[in-house]
């Protein structure tokens, strides 16, 4: 049985991914500093797989613990979630985002290479296709950043295929996330953002659930089929799933970037809509201006999942809101950090 330390494994897609992972027959070992996130979800993940999973609470950084945690726990990969991921946050707090996810990804992949362990899963963005120039989004379309977090996604992707270039008995799999929304069925996990929510869906729940009024439609102007934006969102259990199939292909070097989307968009009505029908709710909405640095239409191409990988995403819309909206009638407060 391979046994996998999640990085981050405390937060949303984090603790989904632990849960998809020990039912799939890994050990799985989490280190997280709790910067965005409550341990609350890490004995919830215990309480869906009916199974212990040891929890190191300390920050990427600190490199002698993250390799002697390596040797502890004898893993042989690494899924590495553990980043601030805030546009917005990023561009007041550039210094904070680079210390975090770059320095804190070259700290990682240092204790790694101490321990003798070269496999690694890293959790990149569909935001390092910058503007898409064509659509869908294919893992070949040139690649920027119009924003720290972005940039900070952009050079870990970098260090990565520089590793390996000068070592090429590495293993690494760069996950392209595209809009990653829903639950776990069990409404025991979620997603739990702190202060009003940057992201559509969160907010849109919280709409529903009465704790705000109404929902900020950001553009209705675009060049889309309702003047609104689109996205590639895909079910968190789905990502989750993606990341199995990830290690489970990891048996031969290489270094890989593959889009986890469903290749599928739906505009910001679209998801309202949905979300109505899921929640039963009448969601109140005011179209405003575009969110400046938001772009009309991402979704991806997820052909090469399919291939490389042998995954597909399988949850639809419905499926994503009435999931996202269990956790949020379950739990109005989140984790309640
Ligand atoms: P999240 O904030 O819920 O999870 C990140 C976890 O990492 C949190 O539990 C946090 O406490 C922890 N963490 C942060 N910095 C740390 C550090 N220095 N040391 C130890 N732990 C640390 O976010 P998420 O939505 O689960 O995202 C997981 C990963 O996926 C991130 O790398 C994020 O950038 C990436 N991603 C997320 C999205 C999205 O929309 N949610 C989209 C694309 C990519
Ligand atoms: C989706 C659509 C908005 C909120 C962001 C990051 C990206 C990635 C995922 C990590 C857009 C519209 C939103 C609202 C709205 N994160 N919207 N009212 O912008 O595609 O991606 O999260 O890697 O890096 O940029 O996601 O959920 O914020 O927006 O109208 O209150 O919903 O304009 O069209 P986005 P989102």
């Amino acid at each position: 049985m391979q046994s996998i330390l999640i990085t981050g494994g405390a937060g949303y897609i984090g603790s989904h991914t632990c849960v998809a992972l020990i039912q799939a027959g890994y050990r799985v070992v989490v280190i997280d500093n709790l910067i965005n996130s409550s341990s609350a979800a890490i004995q919830q993940v215990e309480h869906i797989t009916q199974t212990k999973v040891p929890f190191v609470q300390a920050d990427v950084r600190d490199t002698k613990l993250v390799e002697d945690t390596l040797i502890t726990y004898q893993c042989d990969a690494v899924v590495h979630f553990a980043a601030l991921k805030a546009v917005g946050e990023s561009v007041q707090q550039p210094m904070r985002y680079y210390d975090n996810n770059v320095i804190g990804t070259h700290s990682l992949l240092s204790a790694m290479t101490a321990a003798g362990v070269k496999s690694i899963v890293f959790s990149s963005s569909a935001t390092v296709y910058g503007e898409p120039q064509t659509l869908p989004l294919l893992e070949s379309h040139p690649l920027s950043a119009t924003n720290p977090y972005g940039r900070s996604k952009l050079f870990v992707e970098d260090m990565l295929r520089d590793i390996y270039q000068s070592d090429p008995s590495w293993h690494i799999s760069i996950l392209r996330y595209f809009n990653p929304v829903g639950a776990h069925a069990s409404g025991l996990i979620g997603e739990d953002p702190n202060g009003i929510p940057n992201n559509l869906m969160p907010f849109v729940a919280q709409v529903a659930v009465g704790k705000r009024s109404k929902v900020n439609v950001w553009g209705s102007d675009y060049a889309t089929p309702d003047g609104t934006g689109v996205r590639d969102y895909i079910h968190v259990c789905d990502l989750a799933d993606g990341h199995v199939k990830a290690l489970n292909s990891l048996s031969q070097p290489q270094c890989m970037a593959i889009n986890l989307g469903t290749g599928r968009g739906y505009s910001v009505l679209e998801v309202i809509h949905a979300f109505q029908k899921a929640s039963g709710k009448k969601i109140d909405y005011q179209l405003c201006e575009r969110r400046p640095g938001d772009v009309a239409s991402s979704y991806a191409d997820a052909s090469a999942a399919h291939t490389q990988l042998g995954w597909t995403a399988h949850k639809d819309i419905n499926a994503m809101c009435a999931d996202h909206w269990n956790w949020q009638i379950r739990n109005p407060n989140g984790f309640a950090r």
